[in-house]
């Protein structure tokens, strides 16, 4: 029989319909976490993207389970030990959507600059008097990236043509050459490139070393005034820490498209009673988690994701 496919989270059709070609293709979408670790039991593979949780009770409910497709590079959602004991691999596509990202990133910092959240809730009051919302301009701004992988690289470059200056921290130490020739600065510690960065934008992977970087302490060192751009995963910031910064004004603003929990992501509007504390807040502008959403980047993903299971499945089942 042909191996089953099982997509637990809306991904672009193209790749599943030709995984159809060797497949049994199964949607779940919107399942509980119940019904999931029921269908998993037949699955030979899974794809997820950022909101299931890939852990060892997942893995223990699906025996046959060869691969777990994560439809985008984070994998902070998926046991990658447990998964690796189980000989489970877990593939990524950790470019697909770096230039979808980045441009997303720029965008956020540009409303950030034109105080978007607040002139959006002045229109919406009806309220137009332009001269209360004098903004500032992107370029001439100190960027601090957080992180110098395919995203932050990639805002790099973007914020070159903007005339930015450029501050650069990793804190796996990644890419510092490539940043220093886009006229980047390497700062090698991250409470020394804090007071110097007119925006802050973190594009680190979640690690213990990541967890809540953007904290209390952090928040107390940060330039006064200055904005955050966080499209990397909500658990890097201490959500209150960043709410107690904005309201006593050491932080002027701040773009979150990622927030911890992540919001149900197929829940029909009035469904569902999700909150979080950074929603609601004026000089907050929330999205969730569309920095990877352009057509091209998911068509991309879910292409090379059918070409990865095709490998990986086979055809052996036709042998059969
Ligand atoms: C990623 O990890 O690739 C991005 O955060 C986008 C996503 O999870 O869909």
């Amino acid at each position: 029989m042909a191996p089953l496919i099982l997509v637990l989270e809306d991904i672009h059709p193209e790749g599943p319909r030709r995984m159809a070609d060797h497949a049994r293709v199964e949607w779940l979408l919107g399942a509980s976490r119940a019904e999931v670790l029921a269908a998993v039991a037949d699955a030979e593979a899974i794809i997820v993207k950022s909101v299931t949780q890939v852990d060892e009770e997942m893995l223990a409910a699906a025996p046959r389970l060869r691969v777990v497709a994560r439809a985008g590079s984070g994998t902070d959602n998926i046991d990658l030990a447990a998964a690796a004991d189980r000989g489970v691999r877990v593939v990524t596509v950790p470019t697909g959507n770096t230039v979808a990202a980045a441009e997303f990133t720029v965008a956020l910092m540009l409303m950030l600059c034109r105080r978007m959240p607040e002139v959006l809730a002045r229109m919406s009051a009806r309220d137009y008097r332009r001269h209360l919302l004098a903004g500032r301009e992107l370029s001439g701004q100190t960027v601090g990236l957080v992180g110098l992988g395919n995203v932050g690289m990639a805002v790099a470059e973007r914020l070159t043509a903007f005339g930015c200056r450029l501050l650069g921290f990793d804190p796996r130490a990644a890419n510092g050459d490539a940043f220093e020739r886009l006229g980047g600065r390497i700062v090698k510690d991250l409470d020394l490139l804090l007071p110097q960065v007119d925006i802050l934008s973190l594009h680190v992977r979640l690690t213990p070393a990541t967890r809540n970087m953007l904290g209390e302490r952090a928040l107390t060192l940060i330039k006064p005034g200055a904005m955050v751009v966080n499209t990397a995963r909500g658990q890097v910031i201490d959500d209150h820490a960043l709410l107690r910064a904005l309201d006593e004004g050491r932080v002027s603003a701040a773009a979150v498209d990622v927030l911890h929990p992540e919001p149900p992501f197929d829940a029909e509007p009035g469904t569902t009673a999700y909150t979080h504390p950074l929603l609601g807040h004026p000089r907050i502008l929330a999205t969730p988690h569309v920095g990877a959403s352009t057509e091209e980047a998911q068509r991309r993903i879910s292409l090379v994701l059918a070409d990865e299971l095709a490998a990986i499945l086979g055809k052996s089942h036709l042998t059969v």
